[in-house]
């Protein structure tokens, strides 16, 4: 048992509670409850974490501080010496990102006749794809349709999604579950076939289909399978560090090999962001469930170029990050143990929130039971955090459920002593997704002509809050969007166009006449976990 004794005391309140538990029916919280909610214990309402963007085209609105400091920083190129006369690489579409948007933009692209590039910082499939677990949302079933799921977003976005978006997210998902079981998905079936589905939070139908609790494993695995097996070319360790522009449209990006250390200019007629989220940037420290690279360079590169970004007012914290044991902090918990019954217990053994209220909501409700209502549960690192009861989902569903369900989940916890068959596991919220990003429209071209963007880097879609397996069915959704739409574009283009880095140039100057940024260089690429004494300048580290 790796619990201490303190935690050992609570879990029996937790254990004793636990078939008066069952029984109960937790309310529902009304709107008027949740914004009170919100606004009182949501980071997305502390005001201190965000401040005002001063350059570029989304000046004057609000991102988290950690946001804005790579937005507003300096190029490690010098737009004024840098040469990109010297052509490396000449394509139809330069897919930056080698996540679940980016292989599938790149097998549509591919299938439309399309001359692809995908470049990927780390390596193709190191994304926070390979990390979403509990699931994929689709009508697929006759109880459901598009139109009910379409309700479901935006009532989960607070009704600021973009519709146009919302239609395309809901009305391709019943085609997209039948391309990835065709291109060899797995997914969680009964004996006569049928698809397993649960609810997820907001949701008001069970359209959550999963593989077990590694869907996005899954699915990203089937995806690189794909790209590889039609030898599409793909460059790993090697992000975009810039944008290319002829003044008005992407003509291509500045490549960087990290291994190498050499920059490489990539021609193409149509550029493709898919470079994920920024969970690496740890707003207001928190930890997060993100992937290494997870460092907002899609934004940055975008930004530069003229995008505007929507929605950066607004972070979502997953209700349930691992809280403990430490080497675990801030990992993902699915929210699949909760769509499975799994319940959220305070130090004295209460439910206090009902566990599959819109995720925005119900990590409030964890902020305030341990900060506010002082029920949380101290680890020896001094964090608090909140009981998951875990067993009583074999109480629910039978014994063995959890090993045939949540088997990674299973095994990650068995690792350290811990079996959450029989012991509940203590979580906290952590940062998960980015809900905004750069502005689209459906076919994923961003305002910046021939550059898209698609997946987490894009913004509008969940409003103010996404619904639990709208994640992967974004990036699959609006990469095979992004596939299309800038293969299609590219066939259009007679004669490549200029290429330079004029709007960098612009960027900086901007940047030098507001006095902002001076000492910041982005995109970052990787995150910096050393001590400030150690850690030397991100230029000292690239060049
Ligand atoms: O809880 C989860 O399994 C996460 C899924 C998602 O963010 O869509």
């Amino acid at each position: 048992m790796y619990y201490t004794p303190d935690m050992q005391k609570s879990m029996e309140l937790v254990e004793k509670t636990r078939k008066e538990r069952q029984k109960q029916q937790m309310p529902l919280l009304d709107a008027v409850g949740k914004v009170g909610l919100l606004e009182s214990h949501h980071p997305d309402y502390i005001k201190r974490i965000f401040r005002k963007l001063k350059v570029g085209p989304s000046k004057n609105t609000l991102t988290p501080k950690e946001f804005a400091d790579v937005l507003e920083a300096r190029s490690m190129i010098d737009p004024a010496k840098f040469d990109v006369s010297k052509i490396d690489y000449d394509v139809d579409v330069l897919i930056v990102g080698g996540g679940g948007a980016g292989a599938a933009a790149a097998i549509v692209a591919h299938d439309a006749g399309a001359d692809v590039l995908l470049v990927t910082k780390l390596r193709v499939g190191d994304a926070n794809t390979v990390m979403a677990q509990g699931g994929i949302q689709g009508a697929a079933k006759a109880n459901d349709s598009p139109a009910i799921h379409y309700l479901d977003v935006i009532g989960g976005g607070w009704y600021f999604n973009d519709p146009d978006l919302v239609e395309a997210l809901v009305g391709d998902a019943p085609d997209v579950l039948a391309w990835l079981e065709k291109l060899g998905v797995m997914f969680d079936k009964d004996p006569d076939g049928t698809m397993l589905t649960i609810h997820g939070g907001g949701t008001s139908r069970m359209r959550m289909h999963a593989a077990r609790d590694y869907t996005g494993g899954e699915i990203m695995k089937t995806l690189k399978d794909e790209v590889q097996n039609r030898d599409i070319p793909c460059i790993e360790f090697s992000p975009a560090y810039e944008l290319l522009t002829d003044g008005k449209k992407v003509t291509g990006a500045v490549l960087y090999n990290m291994e190498t250390r050499e920059y490489l200019i990539a021609r193409a007629k149509t550029v493709i962001l898919a470079t994920g989220g920024a969970g690496r940037l740890h707003v207001d420290s928190f930890p997060t469930t993100n992937h290494y690279g997870a460092t907002a360079d899609g934004l940055v590169l975008g930004y530069r170029a003229g995008v505007p970004l929507v929605f950066m007012d607004t972070i979502q914290y997953h209700p349930t990050g691992a809280a403990y044991p430490e080497q675990l902090l801030g990992q993902l918990v699915t929210e699949k143990v909760r769509g499975l019954g799994g319940q959220l217990v305070n130090a004295k053994g209460n439910r206090f929130v009902y566990e599959l209220e819109t995720r925005d909501v119900e990590a409030a409700a964890i902020i305030r039971e341990c900060a506010e209502r002082k029920n949380g549960v101290e680890t020896p690192s001094g964090y608090s955090a909140v009981w998951l009861d875990t067993p009583i989902i074999e109480d629910i569903h039978g014994p063995g459920t959890i090993k045939k369900r949540l088997p990674a989940m299973y095994r990650q916890y068995q690792r350290f002593g811990i079996d959450m068959s029989k012991t509940p596991i203590l979580i906290y919220p952590t940062q998960h997704y980015q809900n905004g990003g750069l502005k689209i429209k459906v076919d994923t071209e961003t305002p910046v002509k021939n550059l898209y963007a698609s997946g987490e880097v894009g913004g509008g879609v969940h409003g103010r809050n996404r619904l639990m397996g709208n994640s992967l069915l974004d990036v699959v959704v609006f990469g095979k969007r992004a596939g299309a739409a800038a293969a299609e574009r590219a066939a259009s283009i007679r004669r490549p166009g200029k290429l330079t880095l004029g709007h960098l140039k612009k960027f900086h100057k901007e940047l030098t006449a507001k006095r902002v940024g001076r000492n910041r260089v982005a995109p970052i690429l990787l995150p910096e976990y050393r001590r400030p004494e150690k850690a030397k300048n991100k230029v000292d580290i690239l060049a």
